[in-house]
């Protein structure tokens, strides 16, 4: 009897560790407590909660309304079936504006914050503690919308937690952004940098200068390869593009407020600025005809630098270009509640402006000494404009070159060594290095992904720490990952390039860095594929597909390793033109030979037996390009 008291008792045990590997909350919770049982959502269930969390509630019930069918009541009294939302009266100070603490037990569940963002954030926390088919986006019959009992307590390691979207070299519809939007909050971003202008578009209504959308916003579309395209004819119609109304604007600002995302608009000068020089040409120092670019090469980039091949840059001594700048930001600031404005400042070409004229006797009376000094001139004009209308203004990297303008904002993304410098002088810094947060980059090997032209992948990603030793920790705001958009036709592809690797950026910016582990991380994101399935949202699978590095031993003899980045994968391969399964030979940690005739090799990961991966195709040219 004993024994059979023992084992019921350790099977327990065993079903409630069992449910444990049910949670899986991207970005990880401070901390988690799983206890027996579990809460079952039905359409009886119902909120209790004060007034000013209906919108809340509403968006919760549109999210699983579709999926489960019903939509949740709210009742007057907590009790039996509730789930409970409660401001704190008095606050708990560890919890800070943005944490809370989440309870479910069999009877019921209780969200307790100091703020409305902390009961979203738990309702966020909530919403993946119910099964995957939450996010069918159509009725699930026959699931139990059954909840792990469990107690969590979470807060954010850093207030900005953002994700920038480049609706300039693309265009996305207002519905687009909602649903990116939507996604944000989920995983808990709390910023959305909307990068609303450059070469390729003006996406922002300017009443007060309507070129702007009328011209700025329009270029020819073409499929292809973006920068390989070639320049389109005088003739061809200007009609791909888009751009937000202020009307439209308000509309997307009021929904991501609704989900506690603030947009932080970024108008980008004073290079990346051809569709507003398309406008108005006389903006440039040098004035002619100039056409929003469609994709078509006009930057040349080398090793250590760049210049234009077109002027896309607006003209520092110009007077019309402040003039124009503060029609911009007047009606910016009105549009946009956000306490920061972004006002680029990136690769910026100077050769038109080292050839011009008025730039020189801007140099003499300015007493200016080089490039960099015109610029911050430029960037000095811009943060009066942007302070003068209640702002602050944040700007790339390249704004402490010349002198770092007091009071500006560095966002550093040419690795951390701007923000160390911009910290180290007292500037607040966000942290978004290239290595870490480029969600442009390729997440896999160049061999099976979209091209682009550097890799990214989850792993390393994941590995960002933004607050490097040497710096006040208090300025370093937090870190987003930056989506630029050039390859990024259509929304699928947006969806693709942005997960997982926002997963990981969401858990860097939010978790405690004292609860990373790599391995934990990726059965989380395994996790979460199954809840995009569901919603039918797009991401890379690019986790399952390895690496491939190449070089020659001393006879010159091409040498293959692959490398994967989660445990698990056995990699099979071919040389002879067929399909390798998993009757093939497979990569065993020694370097793979090349045979002196193989045809192109191909490559396919499999776990317990089953393929996983991608067909990989890589030819003997790019092995051994590689291997040089
Ligand atoms: C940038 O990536 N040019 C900020």
């Amino acid at each position: 009897m004993k024994k059979v008291i023992i084992f019921c008792i350790s099977q327990f045990f065993f079903f409630s560790l069992f449910s444990q590997s049910k949670i899986s909350i991207i970005p990880q919770p401070v901390e988690v407590k799983i206890t027996p049982g579990s809460f079952l959502l039905n359409s009886a269930t119902a909120f209790h909660a004060e007034k000013g969390l209906t919108n809340i509630i509403n968006i919760f019930n549109d999210h699983i309304g579709k999926s489960t069918g019903f939509k949740l009541k709210t009742v007057p009294n907590s009790g039996k079936n509730t789930i409970s939302l409660e401001i704190l009266s008095s606050p708990e100070i560890q919890l800070g504006t943005e944490g809370y603490r989440l309870q479910v037990t069999n009877e019921s569940i209780r969200i307790s914050a100091n703020s409305p963002a902390g009961i979203f954030y738990g309702m966020q926390t909530l919403v993946q503690l119910l099964p995957s088919e939450i996010e069918s986006k159509s009725q699930v019959k026959g699931t139990k919308w059954s909840i792990p009992a469990a107690q969590i307590m979470d807060k954010p390691r850093f207030a900005w937690r953002g994700l920038m979207f480049d609706v300039s070299r693309h265009f996305f519809t207002k519905e687009e952004v909602k649903a990116f939007i939507d996604n944000m909050a989920r995983y808990k971003y709390n910023i959305m940098h909307f990068h609303l202008t450059d070469d390729q578009g003006w996406r922002i209504e300017i009443k007060s200068l309507p070129k702007l959308t009328e011209v700025g916003a329009w270029n020819v579309k073409k499929t292809g390869r973006f920068n390989y395209f070639s320049a389109p004819a005088d003739d061809e119609p200007r009609d791909y593009g888009g751009f937000y109304t202020q009307e439209d604007m308000k509309e997307i600002i009021k929904y991501a407020q609704d989900r506690f995302v603030n947009i932080m608009p970024e108008v980008d000068v004073p290079g990346h600025s051809l569709a507003a020089i398309a406008s108005y040409p006389d903006l440039s120092c040098t004035p002619g005809t100039y056409k929003v670019n469609s994709g078509e090469q006009f930057m040349n980039w080398y090793d250590g630098g760049f210049s234009a091949m077109i002027d896309n840059t607006l003209c520092p001594a110009n007077e019309k270009v402040y003039t124009f700048l503060d029609k911009v930001f007047t009606e910016i600031a009105a549009l946009f509640p956000f306490e920061y404005i972004h006002m680029g400042g990136d690769e910026c070409a100077k050769n038109f402006w080292e050839q011009n004229a008025q730039i020189k006797e801007l140099m003499k009376n300015q007493n200016l000494k080089d490039m960099h000094e015109v610029q911050a001139y430029f960037v000095g004009r811009v943060n009066n404009i942007i302070s003068s209308k209640g702002k602050k203004m944040m700007g790339w990297d390249e704004i402490l070159e010349g002198g770092l303008v007091k009071g500006a904002s560095v966002m550093s993304w040419r690795g951390m060594k701007g923000g160390i410098e911009a910290a180290k002088k007292g500037h607040e810094v966000v942290m978004t290095p290239t290595t870490h947060v480029y969600l442009d980059y390729m997440q896999g090997d160049g061999a099976i992904e979209p091209p682009v032209y550097a890799s990214l992948r989850l792993k390393k990603s994941y590995e960002l720490d933004p607050v490097p030793t040497g710096v006040d920790p208090k300025l370093i705001k937090g870190t987003q990952g930056n989506i630029w958009t050039e390859q990024m036709f259509n929304n699928r592809h947006l969806e693709y390039m942005v997960w997982p690797r926002a997963f990981a950026v969401a858990e860097v910016a939010w978790s405690s860095k004292n609860s990373k582990n790599w391995e934990g991380f990726v059965g989380r994101v395994e996790d979460h594929f199954k809840r995009f399935n569901n919603a039918d949202i797009k991401y890379a699978p690019s986790i399952y597909d390895p690496g491939i590095n190449v070089k020659k031993d001393a006879k010159g003899k091409l040498l293959v390793d692959v490398e994967t980045e989660i445990n698990g994968l056995t990699i099979y391969y071919s040389f002879d033109n067929s399909f390798p399964d998993n009757y093939y030979p497979a990569y065993d940690g020694k370097s793979i030979e090349v045979p002196v005739d193989a045809a192109p090799m191909k490559l396919i990961s499999y776990r317990n037996g089953k393929p996983i991966g991608r067909m990989m195709t890589i030819s003997i040219e790019e092995l051994k390009k590689r291997a040089k």
